[in-house]
């Protein structure tokens, strides 16, 4: 009973750790290391009121969200949608076939070899459009509807060697590179694609995470103009002040050697 309670001590402050968000809706690095808010262009809803964009990332300042157990009675969306007042941090705008780049806090929840941490679930990870205009019921409502998964990490030392859990990009939720470095904040990133039968105009989309079965699913919410072309959509973004660059891979721009960058590509606006 002693080594139970004892256990139990320690295990509390992960648990109360055990949470994650969507920080940006549109980043402009896909498997980046490290947050960098000036590669954000877009927002989820009440970003500005959360303090997403300046706060240290990882911190939530109220933001996250875990729904409860069925029938839900916390809503799906941690704040009501309000396109009017939502949106001091821009919407999000996408076009048709484009791959978008989400950010999340990795808040304890990944593996990593390097750092002795192999056994850390992961279940599902997925993106829905909401159907209509307003939020559903619940997580389980027809009224989302899946338009991606982004697939789960491996996780368990049975099931995977150190290497394959020391190896990024991963799928799902942990792909995190700089983990080790910071169990608690380091970024995580995603990749989604919009999808080509998608109806242009404004949507909801939703994000969804589950860590392990018995907890419930955290979700995150925001609107997102989508465009039939990459012409319109950054229209858009130059009438609001936006950068209309498409994201990049950090492993195509940096040349990694043992873990280190040997040749960043060069910035042709620093080196003039
Ligand atoms: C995008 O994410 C998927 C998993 O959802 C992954 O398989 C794919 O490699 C990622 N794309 C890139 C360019 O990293």
């Amino acid at each position: 009973m002693k080594l139970f309670v004892a256990l139990l001590a320690v295990g509390l402050p992960a648990l109360a750790a055990a949470h994650s968000w969507i920080v940006c809706t549109d980043y402009l690095e896909n498997n980046g290391w490290y947050w960098d808010a000036a590669k954000c262009r877009a927002w989820p809803r009440n970003a500005k009121r959360y303090d997403l964009r300046d706060r240290v990332f990882g911190t939530s300042g109220g933001f996250l969200h875990r729904l409860d157990d069925h029938p839900e009675i916390k809503p799906l969306c941690r704040d009501p949608r309000d396109d009017a007042t939502s949106y001091e941090l821009p919407m999000a705008a996408y076009y048709l076939g484009q791959t978008v780049v989400l950010t999340h806090p990795i808040n304890n929840h990944a593996n990593d070899a390097t750092c002795n941490i192999r056994s850390r679930p992961d279940t599902e990870n997925l993106m829905f459009v909401v159907d209509g205009d307003e939020d559903p019921c619940c997580i389980d409502s027809d009224k989302l509807i899946q338009i991606f998964d982004m697939g789960v990490s491996p996780y368990g030392p049975d099931k995977y060697s150190d290497e394959e859990l020391s190896t990024f990009p991963k799928v799902g939720y942990q792909n995190a590179p700089k983990f080790c470095e910071d169990p608690e904040d380091a970024m995580g990133t995603y990749n989604f694609t919009i999808p080509m039968d998608l109806k242009p105009g404004r949507h909801t989309f939703v994000w969804k995470w589950i860590r392990v079965p018995s907890v419930m699913p955290f979700t995150t919410c925001w609107e997102a103009d989508v465009f039939a072309t990459k012409a319109e959509r950054d229209a858009q973004y130059q009438a609001t002040g936006r950068t209309t660059e498409d994201m990049w891979d950090f492993y195509q721009v940096n040349n990694i050697v043992d873990g280190v960058i040997v040749d960043p590509v060069v910035d042709p606006i620093i080196s003039g």
